[in-house]
């Protein structure tokens, strides 16, 4: 034994291994303690201590802690009717396409072809869209994220567009409309939503992070109602709701609900599984204060009708007139 041990001490220089074996050791831990302490979770993930519930993602994402955050509580009677605020454009929308699915750790995502394109809703150009995902609660609790009057909602679908040119989240986020964000809040119904079952079954593909499927000949539009039903909407100025929280959004909230099953919700909420291998549940940001922002909706009456009442307005105005000059 005692030869053996002044074997390997004479082979190189002395202690060189231990030495050696002791820092990767440290490096390890290190490398294993500051992958956990970068790890943010959700509000009831009970993720340990070294890791950063919502109340917490600042000291590692600073933007997470400043002003015009996201998502909000939509105060229906502060909301300011807005007359210029047009439909939305969609491109690309009806397409066939292949889209793959990824469970990132926190949610799931299904990346988009830039051919799926938005404009119009007074946003300033041409948006490409890089993905959706869905935001939600777990055996029986809502998991909206935008709440309305304080009513949060079972599921939040979310569409992100990046602005033209940008080709990231990280080019877009210095422009204050840098991303689009489209949110359509689900309502439980008693009939199935029609299209949602290729969603739920590719959802139990990815239940582990970093596993992938494709959902091929998919159609964005299956899942979302038509444009023509999409004419009313909220429009405030917010941040990503996940750690960076880049502040670069402009939001839209769809008045329109998507239809959802309780049979639905309950397979989409028991299929995947965190970062941490429990079950991935109640997955969305607290409100965030409004810190003066205003919330803009669009006007619901028609134009047709808007006209009818400006013709009123203005017939009542020259028989005043004419009344008062007689
Ligand atoms: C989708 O994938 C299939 C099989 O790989 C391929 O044949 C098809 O061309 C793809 N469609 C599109 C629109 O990319
Ligand atoms: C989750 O998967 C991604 C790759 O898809 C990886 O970069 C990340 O480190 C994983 N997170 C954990 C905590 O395992
Ligand atoms: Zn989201």
């Amino acid at each position: 034994m005692a030869a053996g041990w002044k074997s390997r001490r004479n082979s190189s220089h002395p202690c060189a291994a231990p030495v050696m074996g002791f820092s990767l050791c440290l490096i390890t831990l290190h490398l294993l303690l500051s992958q956990c302490t970068a790890q943010w979770c959700y509000q009831r993930q009970f993720c340990d201590d070294s890791c950063k519930d919502p109340s917490r993602w600042e000291t590692e994402f600073p933007r997470c802690g400043g002003l015009h955050q996201s998502p909000i509580n939509i105060v229906t009677r502060n909301v300011h009717v807005n007359d210029n605020l047009p439909p939305l454009v969609f491109i690309g929308y009806t397409d066939i396409i292949n889209i793959t699915v990824e469970n990132k750790g926190h949610s799931a995502h299904f990346a988009l072809p830039p051919s799926v394109r938005l404009t119009g809703g007074a946003l300033p150009g041409y948006y490409r869209a890089a993905q959706f995902h869905f935001h939600w609660g777990g055996n029986g609790r809502p998991g909206s994220e935008h709440t309305i009057d304080g009513e949060r909602f079972p599921m939040e679908l979310h569409i992100v567009h990046i602005k033209e040119p940008y080709n990231s989240l990280a080019e877009a986020q210095h422009d204050m409309a840098g991303i689009a964000l489209l949110a359509f809040l689900f309502e439980e119904t008693t009939d199935d939503h029609p299209h949602l079952d290729t969603v739920i079954a590719a959802l139990g593909l990815v239940q582990n992070n970093g596993s992938t499927t494709v959902i091929p000949n998919f159609h964005l539009s299956d899942i979302i109602p038509p444009a023509s039903d999409l004419h009313h909407y909220y429009r405030y100025v917010g941040s990503m709701t996940t750690p960076g929280c880049e502040h670069a959004v402009a939001w839209t909230v769809f008045h329109r609900t998507l239809p959802i099953s309780s049979r639905q919700l309950d397979a989409i909420v028991k299929q995947c599984r965190f970062w941490t291998g429990l079950p991935m549940t109640d997955i969305y940001r607290p409100t965030q204060p409004l810190d003066g922002r205003i919330v803009y909706r669009t006007n619901s009456g028609t134009v047709q009708r808007r006209v009818l009442h400006m013709c009123i307005r203005i017939f009542l105005a020259v028989l005043f007139t004419l009344a008062l000059t007689h």
